[in-house]
């Protein structure tokens, strides 16, 4: 499996694969946003075809409240039959590097939903985050929010 840093034209596949995924989707202008801003953050996994069966979408934090410069995945997902091979750990880890190397980020944020298991063994097993706090109500369903951060 290829990772490598995600272009404009690689944009759909990683939306497609987003819908696949999860109930958290966003706008083509959003995706464009961000690979436009920061195009060293936002990575693709692909399949022998060239098929997009992973991505991470990156960004800086425009006005951090706490003044700490600092990333934040606003999104990761893999294809089904693609997990469990470390797609995901590759993909946090390139977009951790290019967030501290590139940009100067003291830590990288993100919210995920407090039940969803894999994800959370991912960023607090694997990758060593901490929950920052809990976001009660923070998805559009009600379901609340772990904030974690990792610093670097
Ligand atoms: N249960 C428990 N731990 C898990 C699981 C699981 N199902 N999946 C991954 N992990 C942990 C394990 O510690 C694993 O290491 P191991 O395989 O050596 O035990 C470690 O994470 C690394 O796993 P990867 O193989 O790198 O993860 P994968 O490529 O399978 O992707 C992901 C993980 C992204 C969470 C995937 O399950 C997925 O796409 N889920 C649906 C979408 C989703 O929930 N995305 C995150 C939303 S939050 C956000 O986007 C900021």
């Amino acid at each position: 499996m290829n990772i490598r840093e995600a272009t404009v034209e690689d944009l759909l596949g990683m939306q497609n694969c987003n819908l696949h995924n999860l109930p958290e989707n966003y706008t083509m202008r959003y995706y464009f946003y961000h690979a436009l801003t920061w195009p060293q953050l936002s990575y693709v996994a692909q399949d022998p075809k060239g098929r997009i069966v992973g991505y991470i979408l990156g960004k800086m934090e425009e006005e951090p409240a706490d003044g700490v410069p600092h990333g934040h995945v606003t999104s990761i997902s893999v294809l089904r039959s693609y997990r469990r091979l470390g797609l995901a750990k590759k993909l946090m880890t390139q977009s951790q590097e290019a967030m501290r190397d590139v940009f100067g980020a003291k830590y990288v944020s993100l919210h995920v939903r407090e039940t969803n298991r894999a994800a959370i063994g991912l960023y607090r097993d694997t990758l060593g985050f901490e929950v920052h706090e809990v976001e009660k109500g923070y998805y559009a369903d009600g379901e609340d929010a772990y904030a974690m951060r990792l610093n670097f």
